[in-house]
């Protein structure tokens, strides 16, 4: 199925360490690695893996590091006909320490590229694409990008990622066929649970199918007539590394239901993908 994603990459600095650091600590990294990362690429990655037709859209720097990043996404076989270059520009990185005694992964994040505008996008022949996927990220930009969608006479299924509680999102919750929360942004907006977070997203998202990945407590889903589905998460024997891990989760529920999964069976894909991924190092994925 061809699959078109909006949004970010990243350069990844990733620095393992045995332990989270105290502030003001000076340690040694165990290891360091650089790769490409960013969500809606990493997202883009694991479904060309799991045999899609993957294009990318989205803003890079003018610079080494985007070449690298081009290499990359070149090599696990992603379109990027529609990446726009900014002259002059430098492409985000991120500083990350994942500590191999909770797995867990902490991300400094800079940014200083223009987001990936709505005239680009417009140039996109998007007939096509079965499936687009949208970063929540610069909301005016979004929106006009969403509603150009639905004017199309056949619109491909739309999915939107809400990650971070950016100024005015939920503008965009209207225009999604199934959106994906995080926790961190359940977190922001107070939301101790699942239930909770569905009560608040509901009434602004229309019949959408809600995904929210709970990290450990697994996965939840909610379909348009209010009943909650929940998945639980699939624990690997070591808890390795947990960068990307949304991403995956994000990659599965496209996945499941791209293949005419029913959602709860997309969910269930989504966990044990994600969780399967905490297991390894990086994004690599075990054969289906
Ligand atoms: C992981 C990730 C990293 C990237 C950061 C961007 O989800 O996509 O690869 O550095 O998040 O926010």
């Amino acid at each position: 199925m061809r699959v078109l994603a909006v949004g970010v990459a990243t350069l990844d600095i990733i620095n393992t360490l045995g332990a989270y650091p105290q502030e003001d600590d000076e340690l040694r990294a165990l290891a360091q690695r650089t790769g490409r990362g960013g969500n809606a690429t990493n997202t883009l990655v694991v479904l060309s893996r799991l045999g899609h037709d993957c294009s990318w859209a989205g803003m890079l720097g003018d610079d080494a590091a985007s070449r690298r990043i081009l290499h990359d996404l070149h090599e696990h076989q992603v379109n990027t006909q529609w990446v726009c270059v900014h002259p002059g520009g430098v492409t985000p990185t991120s500083c990350i320490l994942s500590s191999q005694a909770t797995g867990s992964r902490t991300i400094v994040h800079y940014r200083d590229l223009p987001e990936y505008d709505a005239a680009a996008f417009e140039a996109i022949d998007l007939t096509p694409f079965d499936w687009l996927h949208f970063e929540g990220r610069n909301v005016p930009a979004c929106e006009a990008m969403l509603k150009r969608v639905r004017q199309m006479l056949r619109p491909p299924t739309v999915s939107l990622e809400i990650e971070k509680p950016r100024e005015d999102i939920e503008r965009l919750l209207p225009f999604a066929d199934v959106v994906l929360i995080s926790r961190a942004y359940a977190a922001a907006r107070g939301c101790a649970d699942s239930e909770r977070l569905f009560k608040l997203i509901r009434p602004l998202a229309g019949s959408a199918l809600l995904f929210v990945a709970w990290g450990k407590a697994g996965g939840w889903l909610q379909t348009a007539d209010g009943v909650n589905r929940h998945r639980p998460s699939l624990q690997p024997p070591v808890v390795v590394d947990t960068l990307g891990a949304g991403d995956v989760f994000n990659a599965g529920v496209i996945h499941g239901l791209l293949e005419g999964k029913a959602p709860v069976e997309a969910l269930a894909t989504a966990v044990r993908l994600a969780g399967e991924k905490c297991g390894r190092q990086g994004l690599c994925l075990a054969p289906e």
